[in-house]
């Protein structure tokens, strides 16, 4: 049966190719896109989500949620990685359908109740959403099947400062209370996420086998593929979301480390997300906190046949 998941998000050009991916897959029901800061802010977010939706003719709800971290004042946002628009600057016409009025926590909530025990839910942006909907529902760990996230730098370094993921940087209070629940959590972090990069054949290859979703994916990538490629030789880009996602599809593209895992949230090192594997300490403080599964390798190959498969459907 299909994973009914709630993707949460704040598109984003990976965010609008993880959608698209959810989207194609026949084993992924999605339920609805909750959004947030992150990337862009929430009013963006929420907009950019409702016309992934149109465009792709899903005719589901789109909530807004949390346009601020937890503590503290108000995010820069990433338009230097995705644009002003969240999609490289394409000029793409917005969508004029409505939002659910719910806000992104509530939704999660009403979700998880109405479905005990069936949803997952996906996480890929900064984690105010769940982490609210955790202070509205304290139950809600027993109300879902799980959570899977992208954010995080386990045992690898940052991209936001040498210890800390964007999404987890954005607003880590948040994350250390979602990684503090009691709810099988799955972190897809730069780990794995940054360990492959996706040349331009892989772009045109995603367009020539869907050219709706592909070809958008191509043309927002261009912004994308040139922050990426600053540095290096090659030109490429990162499509750290869907990542989560592929894994629901297909568990075995992936190998994890278990361990007790904390969030940082004291200004040097705020939203380091570290991993005590099993075994490896015997420090109360650390044995206390919850365990996850963090993502420490994948399968380049058979991931990026997965993607371009699905977009062919
Ligand atoms: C994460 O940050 C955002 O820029 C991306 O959409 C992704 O969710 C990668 O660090
Ligand atoms: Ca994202």
């Amino acid at each position: 049966m299909a994973h009914k998941i709630i993707l949460d998000t704040d598109p984003g050009i990976d965010d609008a190719m993880a959608i698209f991916f959810a989207f194609q897959s026949p084993d992924i029901e999605v339920l609805g896109l909750t959004t947030v800061f992150g990337n862009v802010p929430v009013t963006m977010s929420a907009q950019n989500a409702l016309t992934l939706c149109e465009l792709a003719g899903q005719d589901i709800p789109v909530t807004k949620g949390v346009g601020m971290p937890w503590v503290g004042p108000e995010s820069g946002y990433a338009h230097f990685v995705h644009g002003e628009d969240g999609f490289g600057n394409i000029d793409f016409p917005p969508s004029k359908r409505e939002l659910d009025p719910r806000s992104s926590a509530q939704y999660i909530v009403d979700m998880a109740r109405k479905h005990p025990g069936e949803i997952t839910l996906v996480a890929i942006g900064p984690l105010g959403n769940l982490a609210l909907a955790l202070r509205l529902e304290p139950e809600l760990p027993d109300l879902v099947k799980g959570v899977v996230i992208m954010g995080g730098a386990a045992f690898v370094k940052g991209n936001v400062t040498p210890v800390a993921e964007a999404n987890i940087w954005n607003d880590a209070h948040a994350a250390e209370i979602v990684f503090a629940a009691s709810w099988d959590l799955k972190m897809f972090g730069l780990d794995v996420t940054n360990d492959v990069p996706f040349t331009l054949d892989f772009l045109d290859e995603l367009e020539a086998k869907n050219p709706k979703f592909g070809g958008f994916v191509k043309k927002s990538s261009q912004f994308y593929v040139d922050f990426y490629s600053q540095d290096r030789d090659d030109r490429v880009c990162f499509f750290h979301d869907a990542m989560p996602l592929a894994y629901l599809v297909d568990p075995s593209l992936f190998e994890f480390t278990r361990g007790h895992a904390r969030v940082s949230t004291d200004p040097l090192n705020r939203g380091q997300t570290t991993v005590a594997p099993e075994g490896s300490t015997a420090s109360p403080l650390w044995l206390e906190a919850q365990q996850i599964d963090a993502a420490t390798k994948v399968d380049h190959e058979r991931l990026r046949k997965l993607y371009v498969d699905t977009y062919s459907y």
